[in-house]
Order: C-alpha cells, then sequence, then structure tokens
C-alpha cells in the first residue's frame, strides 16, 4: 500500500514537472495552428530563408527565453522584430514553454560536439 502511495505520488510530481517544462504535443499543435513552419521551415531546420534561424533541437531554455524577448519588445531584455513580435503576440507563458519543448525535442542539425 505505502508503494502504491509512493507510485501515485512520484506520477503526479512527474505530471506536475512535464507540464512546467512544456508539453510537445500541445507545443506541436500550437506550431501548426500559427503555420509556424511557413517561415520557419516544416521541419524547423530548413527556413524559407537563410537569414531566417533553425529551431530544431535548440535548447529549450533559450528558446523560450527568445519568444518572451519578443513579447516585451522594446523593454528591457526585449526583443524588436517587424516579423516575430506579431507571431508571438497569441502565445501564453505555457504555450511558450509548450512550443519550446516541442521544438527543442526535433531532430537538429545543430553541433552538439565539436
Ligand atoms: C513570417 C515568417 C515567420 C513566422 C510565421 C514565424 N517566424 Fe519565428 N522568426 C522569423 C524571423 C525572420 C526570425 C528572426 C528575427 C530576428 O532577427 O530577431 C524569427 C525568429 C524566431 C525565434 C528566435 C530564434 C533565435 O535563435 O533567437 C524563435 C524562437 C521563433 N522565431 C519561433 C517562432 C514560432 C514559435 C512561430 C510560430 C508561433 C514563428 N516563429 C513564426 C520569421 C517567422
Amino acid at each position: 500500500m505505502n508503494k502504491l502511495i509512493a507510485a501515485i505520488g512520484l506520477t503526479l510530481i512527474a505530471a506536475g514537472a512535464a507540464r512546467a517544462a512544456g508539453n510537445v504535443d500541445a507545443g506541436k499543435a500550437l506550431t501548426e495552428k500559427y503555420a509556424c513552419f511557413s517561415c520557419h521551415g516544416k521541419d524547423f531546420n530548413t527556413p524559407i530563408d537563410p537569414s531566417y534561424p533553425k529551431l530544431a533541437g535548440q535548447h529549450r531554455d533559450y528558446l523560450e527565453h527568445a519568444l518572451k524577448a519578443y513579447k516585451r519588445g522594446d523593454g528591457a531584455n526585449g526583443r524588436n522584430n517587424a516579423i516575430m513580435t506579431g507571431q508571438v503576440k497569441p502565445l501564453s507563458d505555457q504555450d511558450i514553454k509548450d512550443v519550446a519543448a516541442y521544438l527543442h525535442s526535433l531532430p537538429t542539425s545543430l553541433a552538439t560536439h565539436r
């Protein structure tokens, strides 16, 4: 019985952690809803213009930071970009976490070792 309670407790903790870290499936749905791939490429590795960033496999915390910076706009630690400022408008903090988790989960061409 104690083991069962411990298992339930661990499951709840894991579920909470997953939500705090972002949900990959929810993030995928959001990138489809807002058509992020139309610029960043359907695999998020082949942007439509070489000046657009590749996002697949990028660090989750970096992606979150970048998306929040576009939301901040001109303020401290903000980013001001004519294109992305409009893109992040509808995203909540949880949406940003979910999107970051999804993009991070994708196969990447970023260097992981040198
Ligand atoms: C109309 C084209 C377009 C669309 C649609 C678009 N982006 Fe972007 N995205 C860009 C461009 C251009 C940049 C580079 C902006 C800059 O220089 O700050 C960028 C930058 C980013 C960055 C920062 C990357 C980095 O390395 O700093 C993230 C994260 C990002 N986009 C995520 C998204 C997400 C999530 C969506 C969908 C909600 C989306 N983008 C939709 C064009 C687009």
